[in-house]
């Protein structure tokens, strides 16, 4: 069982520094701080590291629980590894289209997006937006129409590995990085995802019930692999929202870490009100906030994802 939580304080206060993110013992005021993090997230910029993977690499986001940090994880990845050179994609595929606002991508009805490319209305390629902070980031939008797909994929041939044949279709792009941000649920969307994308990033909030149905997930996704896509494998864990105050979230950190392993990136993303803020002016905390931990912790996150995908492409 979990240990109850200490009593919390405000967010974002300065003792609210993820210890195993970030700390330097020689900056010891916090404009030092975000002064440090901001060059090094700029020496990150210009050093172009790490390397492209051998091959394309497609994680498709999933957790059905709701507002555990799917999108943020998704969009911020993705706009690190953008940062440093490497050519990225996020595709919504969430109605609420989170991820297109937080990428600053048009998403307004009418516009082409996962919901015509589902449906196979329209070639993928339609449906690609640059976005406006990095042009190598790219996002194939979600607008309202897709929260009717989940009903009218049920009738269609092949129902389950549409999202699979159109992205065959964007080879021809040269994407390093595919990320799919799914919506909070196990239906069609989701099983759409699975199919399409070898690798599944699984983003566990620091909370209370954080393993609360991933029991259930994980049921799914060896559903999926044994169905319908035999390469299928949970490859990364990330922890997120972790509150370096309470008992509680290192309680659900080294819970995660019990049950998934090395799975789990050393790389824990600090509950920042930064981070909740930037979606808000159609950017990630990249863009918005170079200097702050939430920047940095998602950097050395993608950094570390990236790492990791070439040692398991050399195997
Ligand atoms: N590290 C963080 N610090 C503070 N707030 C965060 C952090 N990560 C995410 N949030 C906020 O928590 C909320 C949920 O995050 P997010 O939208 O990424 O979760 P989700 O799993 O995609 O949600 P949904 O299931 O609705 O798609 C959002 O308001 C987001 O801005
Ligand atoms: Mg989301």
């Amino acid at each position: 069982m979990m240990a109850v939580p200490e009593s919390r304080e405000p967010e974002d206060d300065p003792a609210d520094v993820s210890r195993e993110t970030w700390s330097s013992p020689d900056v010891d005021t916090p404009i030092g701080a975000e002064a440090e993090r901001a060059v090094r997230l700029m020496q990150a910029a210009t050093q172009g590291q790490p390397p492209r993977p051998a091959r394309q690499r497609i994680l498709t986001i999933a957790n059905q629980k709701g507002g555990v940090g799917k999108t943020t994880t998704a969009v911020n990845i993705a706009a690190a590894l953008a940062l440093q050179g490497l050519r990225t994609l996020v595709i919504d595929l969430d109605p609420q289209g989170n991820a297109s606002t937080a990428l600053g991508i048009e998403h307004r009805p009418g516009t082409p997006s996962s919901y015509e490319v589902l449906i196979g209305d329209i070639p993928v390629e339609t449906a690609l937006q640059r976005s406006p902070h990095n042009e190598r980031l790219f996002c194939i939008p979600a607008t309202i129409d897709l929260a009717g797909a989940e009903i009218e994929l049920v009738s269609m041939v092949a129902r389950e590995g549409r999202l699979r044949t159109a992205l065959a279709e964007l080879k021809h792009h040269d994407f390093d990085y595919v990320f799919i941000d799914c919506p909070p649920s196990l239906g069609l969307l989701t099983i759409n995802a699975l199919v399409a994308a070898p690798e599944v990033l699984i983003p566990i909030q620091c909370e209370y019930y954080a393993l609360e149905g991933v029991g259930q997930l994980l049921r799914n996704i060896e559903m999926v692999k044994s169905h319908l896509n035999p390469e299928l494998d949970v490859t990364t864990v990330v922890l997120t929202m972790y509150d370096g105050r309470t008992k509680l979230a290192d309680q659900v950190a080294m819970d995660v870490r019990a049950h998934f392993g090395d799975k789990v990136l050393r790389t824990v993303i600090p509950r920042s009100v930064k981070v909740s803020e930037a979606p808000g002016y159609g950017m990630t905390i990249i863009d918005f906030d170079p200097g702050s931990r939430g920047a940095m912790s998602y950097l050395d996150a993608s950094r570390e994802l990236a790492h990791r995908g070439l040692e398991e492409q050399a195997r």
